[in-house]
This record gives C-alpha cells, structure tokens and sequence, in this order.
C-alpha cells in the first residue's frame, strides 16, 4: 500500500463514521479512521492524500465540541491534502475559518432533496445528477461561508447542502453520502476520490497480504518462535495461516479441546487444521481439567472467569513446555484482533468514553499471563470481518471454514444453562445442536444465517414417547440475521423446515422430548441465552 493514497477519516463520533472507511474501501482506496482530536503529528505521520472530517453528534458552539488541532488546514493547504467536511465536519471547516455555523430554523432529519447549482467540482458540473436524494441528519447549518467558499448544493428548503473552495482543496457536504439513502452518495464520493483528489485505487486483499508477509518477516527475527492460540474460528485461522507463510514451522499453534466444543469439533477442525492447511498444531485435551473447575457452578459470569483462568493455565504450559524444546522462550504470540475492535478500543472524541468495551469485555476470554512478555503480531487489525474472509480465501483457507459461523470462546458453557456437568447436558446439546445445523446446511440456508444453534435448558417437561409419558428435557433452536453481533433478528423457518427438525430431534436424541423455537431479537435479548 502507497500510503501517499490513503483517505483518512477523523472521526467525530457519528455512528456512520466506519461506514466512510468501509465505502471508500469498497472502491479500492484505502482508508483508515482515527480520532478526529489525533495530534498534527500522528496525522502528519499516515501522510494521507484526503482528510474526510465524520459527522458528529456534537454543535460546533458547545465547549465540548470536538475539533481538529488549529495547525491542521494551514497543514493541509501546505501540503496539497484535499479536506471533505461532512456534516459537523462541514460545520467545523466553516467555523475554523471564519464563517458563521446557527442553529437552523429548519432542523433536517431523514431523507431529503437537493438541488444542484452548477459549476459545482465535487459533483462534476452536476455530471453526478443535478437533482438527488440524500440522508440528511442536523440541526446547525452553515449561515455565513468563510471567504472563498461558494454553495454548489441547496436543500429543497434552501439550506446550505454543499460548499467548496475548490483553490484551497476544500469541500464540505451537510449530508451523509455514505449512506445508502443517499442515491448519488457512492457516485459523488468516487467521483470526489478519483477526478477531483486524484487518488489511485490499490487496496486490495492480494497487496495487504504481501504487506502484512512483508510486515511479518521484517518483524521476526530469523531464529525467533511465535505462539498462537487457535479457536476454530475464521480470524485466528487467517491470522495463523498468515504468519505460517510467512515463518513456516517457527510458527506453534494450539488447540484447546475445553470440554465444551460441539459434536466432533475437535476431530474436525483438527482435520482441517492440519491436512487441509498444513498448520503446526498441538491439539490439548483439556477436558477433564475444564469440566471439574465447572462443576456445580450456575453463574455465566463465573462460568466465563473460570473458562479464562483454566484457559490461561493450559496456555502458560504450553508455552514452558516450548520453551524447554526449544532452548528458547518463544518471542511473539499471534491474536486475531480486527479492525472493529481496534477503533472500539479508542472512542470517538466527546463521547465521555475512555474505551468502549463495555457491552464486550465478558467476551474475552481472560488475558495472558503477565509474565510471560510476548510481543504481539496482530496481522488483521485493519481489517474488517468480511475482508478476512476475503483473505482466508486468498489464502486458500477451506470456504467451509471461513463461512463459519461465530462461536463463543466458552463454547457451550453459554448454551446450557445451569451447571454444565449435571447428568448428559453437554452430550445432548452437542447431538441437538448437529441436527439442527445439518438440516440448515441441507436446506441451503447455512449462508443466510449469521449464527445459528441449539441451546439446554435445565427444565424437564411431560412428554408421551411410544405408549410411555416421558418427564424429559426441553431444548431450544435460535438462528439470527446480523451485521455484526451487535443488533439481530431471529430467523424466520419455513413451518416445514422446523417441523422436520423438531421430529428429527425428539426421534433421535435420548432425553429430550420437546423443542421450542427463540423467537426474540436483539435487543432485547442477546444472541446466546447466558
Ligand atoms: P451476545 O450473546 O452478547 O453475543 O448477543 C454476540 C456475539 O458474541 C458471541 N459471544 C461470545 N464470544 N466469548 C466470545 O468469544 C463470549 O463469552 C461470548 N458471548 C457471546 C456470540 O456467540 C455472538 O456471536
């Protein structure tokens, strides 16, 4: 990647903020989104050819109001960076230079029209329509422009939807083009990135790889050992293949069989692991050590800590045992970090937050222990889920693999509720859980769902199986749509489908004689049930 291309956003807190970076890559530009307060420096040092300044959620006029550093434009015009201020960041660009931002007599929320003036750069002498609809979402308007600036944009109620001084390589728009409600938003921003700012498309999933190759090699020494724990997943599964092209068998990957994986997981994904991908893995058994710590324990916060700590202790060995082998600590341990998790980790500014990990961090399986001071090499952490999935297939990680679904950490200690020890729960879910899934990939819906399992519940109920009342266990199939985890909606079956599912539960699993379907979305449920 040339970086003198890239499109860096400073974000202001609008929830369409990663939305920008993800349109803009989706044109094969690259693009990166960092805090709109980030010092001249850390901005001068990305060396990018456009600065796109995100909406907010903030006024210009409160003393809160988050800004670029006051030696950013002279910056900018100094190095001819071309500056596109959209919504608050319009409203900045006009404040910063003298002109006048009010509170709006008419306070646009929701799609709108707007009607293009000509002799308008940003949308090519009207090339890009002269008419459009756009999402619009504020309350301030831009009253007074700072000399040089012309309109090229109104509102159907006159307000100001586009400015620019095309001389100084600024441009500001009150909407939001990234959304898909605005109709000619892509188009006015492809033509904004290739004609007027002149960037070259380069980001591609085949140039990350031999970057990140390149990265990986320069970084680890020629006689150093990298560690890398691996959960069945899609992201530690790119990131290890990654590294193992890059360092071959200095590579060292585990797998941790907890007790609590799903029917034949750890057959299966060390199959593939190591004759489909060739990958250095030492599969742990852990089982035994995982289920006695979890014994008697209700809570599913407990339960999580637990699964950390034990998760930890067969970690810590592994890596003793390695450095005994090798007559060497190993240097570096590989994590799977995306890019999601790196910006929650740093909050838009304005926002009160210091990290945004809340609603996650019961999700992180513990920490590493302190002591043992590696480095970390965390080769996806610009990208978002779906490129890493571009990637895996680059790298001829098995398609099965990554369509998978996510699967949580403590696996199907978050799916029986209650003690996970008590009587077959584990062996039940397991065989409930394969049905449910097999009948989903027959029915060729594996792809349309974003994650779907079976969960037990620790409640009997009266049933009549052959000539017989039974008092046998009730278990429940869950299947959700998502972007990204954060918000579903449950599946809608055909009647058929569950009809079929449901007898070929009952029918074959011993101790289950009744199903029921989760039909709420989240919120106000979460995706799993503890
Ligand atoms: P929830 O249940 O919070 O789940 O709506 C959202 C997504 O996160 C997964 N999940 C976890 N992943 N450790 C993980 O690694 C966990 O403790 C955990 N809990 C939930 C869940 O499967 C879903 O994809």
């Amino acid at each position: 990647m040339d970086k003198g291309e890239l499109v860096l956003i400073l974000d202001f807190g609008s929830q369409y903020t990663h939305l920008i970076t993800r349109r803009i890559r989706s044109l094969s530009i690259f693009s990166l989104c960092i805090s709109g307060t980030s010092s001249l420096d850390t901005i001068a040092a990305l060396n990018p050819r456009v600065v796109i300044l995100s909406g907010g959620p903030h006024s210009v006029h409160t003393s809160e109001a988050p800004a670029f550093p006051d030696e950013f434009l002279p910056w900018a015009s100094s190095k001819g960076v071309y500056v596109l201020g959209i919504c608050y960041g319009l409203h900045l660009l006009v404040q910063k230079l003298g002109g006048d931002v009010r509170v709006g007599d008419k306070q646009e929320y929701g799609k709108m029209e707007i009607l293009v003036e000509g002799n308008s750069g940003i949308f090519g002498n009207k090339k890009v329509g002269d008419r459009q609809v756009v999402w619009m979402s504020h309350g301030d308007e831009a009253a007074v422009l700072p000399d040089g600036f012309e309109v090229v944009a109104k509102s159907e109620q006159g307000v100001v939807a586009s400015i620019e001084d095309p001389k100084r390589r600024l441009f500001g728009l009150q909407y939001h083009p990234e959304v898909t409600h605005s109709t000619e938003g892509m188009e006015t921003l492809r033509y904004f990135l290739f004609d007027i700012c002149g960037v070259t498309a380069g980001w591609s999933m085949e140039n990350v790889l031999d970057q990140e190759l390149k990265v990986i090699k320069e970084t680890v020494g020629p006689e150093d050992h990298v560690i890398c724990a691996l959960s069945g997943g899609v992201d530690s599964t790119v990131a290890a293949t990654l590294v193992h092209r890059a360092i071959g068998d200095r590579l060292h990957c585990i797998f941790v069989d907890n007790g609590l994986l799903r029917y034949k997981e750890r057959e299966r994904v060390m199959e593939t692991f190591t004759k489909d991908m060739h990958l250095p893995v030492t599969c742990v058994n852990a089982t035994e050590q995982f289920l006695s710590k979890l014994k008697g324990v209700v809570d599913p916060e407990m339960k999580r800590k637990i699964i950390g700590k034990e998760f930890i202790c067969v970690f810590d060995d592994f890596a003793h045992k390695l450095e005994q082998e090798l007559g060497k600590k190993p240097a570096y341990l590989v994590q799977g970090t995306l890019y999601p998790d790196v910006i929650e980790s740093c909050p838009p500014p304005g926002t009160g937050r210091t990290h945004s990990h809340t609603i996650k961090s019961h999700h992180n399986v513990g920490g590493l222990p302190k002591d043992m001071k590696l480095k970390l090499i965390e080769p996806l952490k610009l990208l978002f889920k779906d490129e890493v999935r571009q990637l895996g297939r680059i790298l001829n990680v098995p398609e099965p693999f990554v369509k998978r679904h996510p699967f949580p950490g403590p696996g199907l200690a978050v799916r029986v509720l209650g003690d996970v020890t008590e009587g077959n729960a584990l062996d039940t879910l397991r065989q409930v859980d394969e049905i449910f899934i097999q009948s989903i990939k027959d029915a060729g819906l594996y792809d349309l769902i974003w994650q779907a399992f079976a969960v037990f519940l620790p409640v009997r109920s009266v049933g009549v199986q052959g000539d017989q009342r039974t008092h046998s266990h009730v278990v429940a199939i869950r299947a959700v749509t998502s972007q990204d985890g954060m918000t579903a909606d449950w599946y809608y079956f055909e009647h058929k489908f569950l009809d079929e599912v449901s007898r070929k539960i009952c029918n074959s699993v011993r101790g289950v004689n009744r199903v029921v379907q989760d039909i709420t979305s989240k919120p106000p449920s979460t995706i799993e049930w503890e």
